[in-house]
């Protein structure tokens, strides 16, 4: 009886601890970007080995009165794996701070670098809207953002320069190291042998700007919102171009169009008016071949992958749901989405972390698809 009651205390407390912890999962957001603020990641990593506390407290820019408080903000950090210890060279005794993979992507100077979409993510524009979540599921507005802002978040972000300015940012952070990782040999292919590519809505033009560099024969264009695209037309060059428009309305022809992060903006109606769209621009182009190439989460099932990766692609989810009408896909309702625009084919290559790329065919294949060691799954029907 008495192990009963001890076990039903047991789980009483374990799920108090489990509440506990999703009630203050925001803290590990607000530390990480204290700890960007404060330029944490540079002064570590500028002091080229392990940094113990008092070294660190001396290099940052705090109020004296505050220095006995870093070393909590630390040990938070060091438990959500964002920084390590390490002894001290000639010093047994004494550990620093050092930085670990994911805390090296915060360098702000580094060419990969994330912190302009973390920055841009844990902006109050992005995170009061969630305060207005379950208001929204009680009326009528089409997203969480207009429910607290009043208009549709590009339409917003199109009159507010700072934050069209902190938005762009932070796609062409995030447009940076995909590139890194989509030209490096093993995966540039996928460009090999086109001759021209949109990127429709491809921001500031990180991405096409170096598919453009890497490929000279390819005609590449930005196409994304006038706004957007304002004031870069000079960052063009021989083979790049800047136009700005409406992929509602009518996508500039093309051999290949590129999608990158597009898709899970809008729900399925939309999608397959932006998808239409690009269909035409690839028939109206006239050549044969031509594909859409999509970079988006295809959405994992609760047994594939791990944990983290499963949560951040909800995660995801459920910010597409927040700030947009869109959301992540299984391969499943991608398949559905990719073949009633009329495509006819697609194949998805997991190479891209919590996202894949997903490369969509126009015409009927006549030829199989090399398969890459790498790919899920390929279309199992042709339409
Ligand atoms: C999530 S961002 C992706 C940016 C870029 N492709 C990347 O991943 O780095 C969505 C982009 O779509 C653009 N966009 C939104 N509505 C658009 C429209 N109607 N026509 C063209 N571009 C649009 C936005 O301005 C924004 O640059």
């Amino acid at each position: 009886m008495e192990h009963q009651s001890e076990m039903q205390a047991a789980k009483l407390l374990k799920a108090q601890s489990h509440i506990w912890n999703h009630i203050f999962n925001f803290i590990n957001s607000m530390s990480l970007k204290c700890a960007v603020d404060l330029s944490i990641p540079e002064t570590i990593y500028n002091y080229g080995q392990p940094m113990p506390l008092s070294k660190l407290i001396a290099s940052l820019q705090i109020h004296p009165s505050k220095s006995s408080f870093i070393h909590r903000l630390m040990r938070i950090l060091i438990q959500s794996g964002f920084f390590a210890t390490e002894n001290v060279a000639n010093n047994e005794l004494e550990i620093g701070y050092v930085l670990t993979d994911s805390s090296m992507l915060l360098l702000k100077d580094s060419p990969l670098s994330v912190t302009p979409f973390l920055l841009a993510m844990l902006d109050p524009i992005f995170t009061k809207p969630w305060h207005q979540l379950s208001t929204w599921f009680r009326n009528d507005d089409a997203t969480t953002f207009e429910t607290e802002n009043g208009i549709p978040f590009f339409e917003f972000f199109g009159r507010e320069p700072r934050l069209n300015n902190l938005y762009n940012d932070a796609m062409a952070s995030d447009a940076k190291l995909v590139c890194n990782l989509l030209l490096d040999d093993k995966y540039k292919g996928v460009f090999e042998g086109l001759e021209s590519l949109v990127d429709v809505g491809g921001g500031t033009g990180t991405l096409a700007k170096a598919i453009a560099k890497s490929f000279p024969q390819l005609e590449c264009i930005v196409f994304d919102q006038p706004h957007v695209v304002a004031g870069f037309e000079f960052e063009g060059s021989e083979n790049l171009r800047y136009v700005g428009g409406d992929m509602f309305e009518a996508i500039p022809p093309s051999n290949a169009i590129m999608l990158k992060w597009i898709l899970h903006d809008w729900n399925d109606e939309e999608g397959l008016k932006i998808l239409r769209k690009c269909k035409e621009a690839i028939m109206k182009n006239g050549s044969k071949g031509g594909k859409v190439i999509i970079i988006d989460t295809v959405m994992k099932d609760e047994k594939q992958g791990d944990d983290e990766s499963l949560q951040t692609q909800l995660f995801f989810d459920m910010l597409m749901m927040v700030l947009h009408s869109g959301k992540e896909r299984n391969e499943k309702e991608w398949a559905k989405l990719i073949f009633s625009a009329g495509f006819s084919n697609y194949k998805i290559t997991p190479i891209l972390g919590i996202r894949s790329l997903i490369e969509i065919y126009p015409y009927q294949l006549n030829d199989t698809i090399i398969m890459d060691e790498n790919i899920v799954s390929e279309s199992p029907l042709i339409v």
